[in-house]
């Protein structure tokens, strides 16, 4: 019957149209044919191997299926949502190209572990990307920290100004987040590496196959060692949306620190013209959209986690077609995350720091109230009276509306005895700054060490 499906021998009538189109998948999963192609070749070459196929059947499939990954390369393929999916459009047309002999190279296979093959050569490429991805960014990262290991900005808890830090030490704390991200991914490959094939349908094959030396080929560091398991296991995809959010998360907590810091209330930051965009109504506006639509597009990306998760875990074994919807989600997903990695990293290498708003705005804060305690805590006074005391000198500075850094000597005197002239020193900005040299903390000369941390890092 001609147009049938590939399964077409047990019915006497095709499906119905919009059957055909709802349960067609190529319009996403053509996505992966190259990997199909590698996969079909790998299982063709061991076919041959444990004398299943005869050399020469094998060669004929693996030349037809060069010439279809040259047809799909150029662009010359002709997807069909009759043909269903990514996998019996390529077999259909090898078959059409080499003839008979084409259905034969799914001897010992079902496309329950072919497609979850493809996915584990597809997924584990990804992440070796987002790697690289990563690397850069956070490279990135390093560099901007160190051009700016100068200069002092307010450090907000509660988004109170809280201490005074470097801006290198802030970036940083992003460089260490994107570092576990990346950790994160190399552990997550190596249970990506596993090779599903030869699981067929559910149960394993009545086929001598040889599942080792097509991992080999296909450089898989281990098999599935239950074909069940092998054609039903998502977790590898949970788990990569899973990272994929957590970058998404990270990225959209420095989006909304760029949304402040670039307002013209903050206006610490200036973003460069290429990565922002105006209004059509307001001549005036220079719009953060990147950092806005990236914090926006995190919300789609934990969507696609969760919607994973919750259509896997109703989940009967082995495979359902419910699994099919493991794709356009995780697809989308890399589709979101790799660009803004790539837009971040351009947009934080171009950015204008303003030295000199953001010393003005300094000026007028309490930031170094903790120093005026611990100041009094190193003459002996415990510091919770010491914190008491300085609370009073800030109630003091607010009533008469100056700022803690223009109090004089005898305003501190007449709340403690302790404060000497060097009190007035600690209150500096820099001061504050210099003097948290604890490992980890803010000082020159802990960031300086952290820099180091950071490179050591950066090159493993
Ligand atoms: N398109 C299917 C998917 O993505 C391929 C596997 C289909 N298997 C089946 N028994 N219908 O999951």
């Amino acid at each position: 019957m001609k147009g049938q499906a590939m399964w077409g021998g047990r019915f006497t009538k095709r499906p119905d149209h919009l059957v055909e189109l709802f349960n067609a998948s190529v319009l996403f999963d053509a996505r992966l044919a190259l990997h199909d192609i590698k996969g079909s070749i790998a299982h063709a070459t061991m076919l041959a191997k444990v004398g299943v196929l005869t050399e020469e059947e094998a060669s004929i499939i693996v030349d037809g299926l060069a010439i279809v990954r040259t047809e799909i390369e150029d662009g010359k393929f002709v997807w069909q949502t009759s043909l269903e999916d990514v996998h019996m459009n390529i077999e259909h047309r090898l078959t059409a190209l080499i003839g008979p002999v084409g259905g034969k190279l799914h001897t010992a296979r079902s496309r329950n572990d072919q497609v979850a093959l493809d996915m584990h050569l597809y997924v584990r490429e990804e992440l070796d990307m987002l790697d690289e991805l990563l690397t850069e960014w956070m490279s990135t990262l390093l560099d901007v920290a160190r051009r700016y290991d100068q200069v002092i900005i307010p450090g907000y808890t509660h988004l109170q100004r809280a201490q005074p830090v470097l801006l290198a030490h802030h970036l940083l704390a992003y460089f260490w987040m994107f570092s576990r991200d990346r950790e994160r991914v190399r552990d997550a490959r190596k249970r990506v590496d596993w090779s599903p094939l030869g699981a067929g349908a559910l149960a394993g094959t009545t086929f001598p196959i040889d599942r080792e030396d097509v991992a080999k080929q296909l450089d898989f560091h281990q098999l599935y060692e239950n074909s069940m398991d092998a054609v039903s296991d998502r977790d590898y995809i949970v788990e990569t949306l899973s990272i994929m959010a957590m970058i998404m998360m990270h990225l959209s907590r420095l989006s909304e620190e760029l949304i402040l810091f670039t307002s013209y209330e903050f206006g610490f930051i200036e973003l460069d013209d290429a990565y922002t965009t105006g209004s059509s109504i307001m001549p005036q506006k220079k719009n953060p959209d990147i950092a806005e639509l990236v914090r926006g597009k995190t919300g789609r990306v934990y969507g696609h986690l969760l919607g994973l998760l919750t259509t896997v875990k109703g989940l009967p074994l082995a495979y359902n077609k419910d699994l099919q919807e493991d794709k356009e989600g995780l697809f989308d997903a890399f589709d979101t995350v790799k660009p803004a990695l790539v837009i971040f990293k351009a947009m934080i290498a171009t950015m204008t720091v303003k030295t000199d708003v953001i010393e003005k705005a300094m000026r007028h804060d309490f930031s170094a109230a903790t120093d005026l305690a611990d100041y009094l805590a190193k003459k002996g006074l415990p510091f919770r009276q010491a914190h008491e005391v300085v609370g009073k000198i800030v109630r003091t500075c607010l009533d008469r509306q100056i700022a803690l850094i223009d109090i004089d000597l005898a305003t501190l005197k007449e709340h403690s005895e302790h404060f000497e002239q060097d009190a007035l020193t600690c209150l500096l900005p820099r001061s504050v700054v210099d003097a948290r040299n604890s490992r980890g903390g803010t000082s020159p000369v802990a960031v300086a060490q952290q820099i180091q941390y950071a490179t050591a890092m950066l090159q493993d």
